[in-house]
């Protein structure tokens, strides 16, 4: 049985009171349901407080991005070994923004991968083509070349620290969610990909998650098609009562 996950992106908002009170709310909606994974990934200066109110509860707590060494003369940047220090067990890895924004190459998500991994963290690793890649019929290409590179090497016994997130560049932030059809011919291609590197039965309990646009409204089609094990949330998921229907939506009959 593969794992639904609800993982909610902040990016660079909240504040310190309102990361406090989103935490709280979101918290208090799921309660004690575990039958989906929910994980909260808030800025980092936000992590310890975030990671304060989640506590005890069935919530866990996600870093946005990590360096790829334990620690050294690395200024400005956070290392896996500090994440799980301050409670996390996620990290987001490869999100488009860091690939464009910060100029990331698939080689060097792949040594944060290893370290995140090494050191405990179950990695979030995110793929996904441009408006212009998808027009030019290269989606599946430029989504194989990335999780190709960014997953090399991945350490077959530390499979159920790896979780894969589909996210069209085209859908992320703008409102424009891909369809279901095209969420699930993504993933299953993602998984018929996956499966070269580790096998079939390896390949069929990895959890796929899709992210863009994940919005209350279209959250229960694109969970319900059959290789869509979840979603990445970045904008609904600053909101509690946006948030917590698509947690709900996730949740099994
Ligand atoms: P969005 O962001 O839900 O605001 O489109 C998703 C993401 O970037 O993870």
């Amino acid at each position: 049985m593969r794992r639904t996950f609800v993982v909610g992106n902040w990016k660079m908002y909240t504040s310190p009171s309102s990361a406090i009170e989103l935490a709280t709310a979101v918290a208090s909606g799921v309660g004690g349901d575990d039958r989906v994974s929910v994980v909260l990934c808030p800025p980092f200066p936000f992590l310890a407080m975030v990671g304060q109110v989640l506590r005890g509860s069935k919530l866990a707590l996600g870093a946005q991005n990590c360096y790829h060494e334990a620690e050294g003369a690395f200024t400005g940047e956070v290392s896996p070994t500090m994440l799980t220090d301050m409670g996390c067990s996620y990290v987001i890895l490869g999100h488009s923004e860091r690939r464009r924004i910060l100029g990331e190459p698939s080689t060097l998500i792949n040594k944060k991968v290893h370290k995140a991994v090494e050191k405990g963290l179950k990695v979030i690793v995110c793929a996904g083509e441009t408006k212009s890649e998808r027009d030019a019929g290269q989606a599946h290409e430029v989504v194989e070349t990335q999780l190709r590179d960014s997953l090399h090497g991945f350490p077959h016994d530390k499979l159920n620290q790896l979780i894969v997130a589909y996210e069209p560049v085209w859908a992320i932030g703008t409102g424009v969610n891909a369809t279901p059809e095209q969420a699930q011919d993504m993933h299953a291609f993602v998984r018929q990909q996956v499966a070269k590197v580790i096998g079939e039965a390896k390949a069929a309990e990895l959890s796929l998650l899709y992210g863009g646009s994940v919005k209350p409204d279209n959250a229960a089609t694109l969970l319900g098609q059959a290789d869509v094990d979840g979603v990445l949330v970045g904008g609904a998921s600053l909101k509690a009562d946006q948030f917590l229907p698509i947690f709900r939506a996730a949740l099994p009959f």
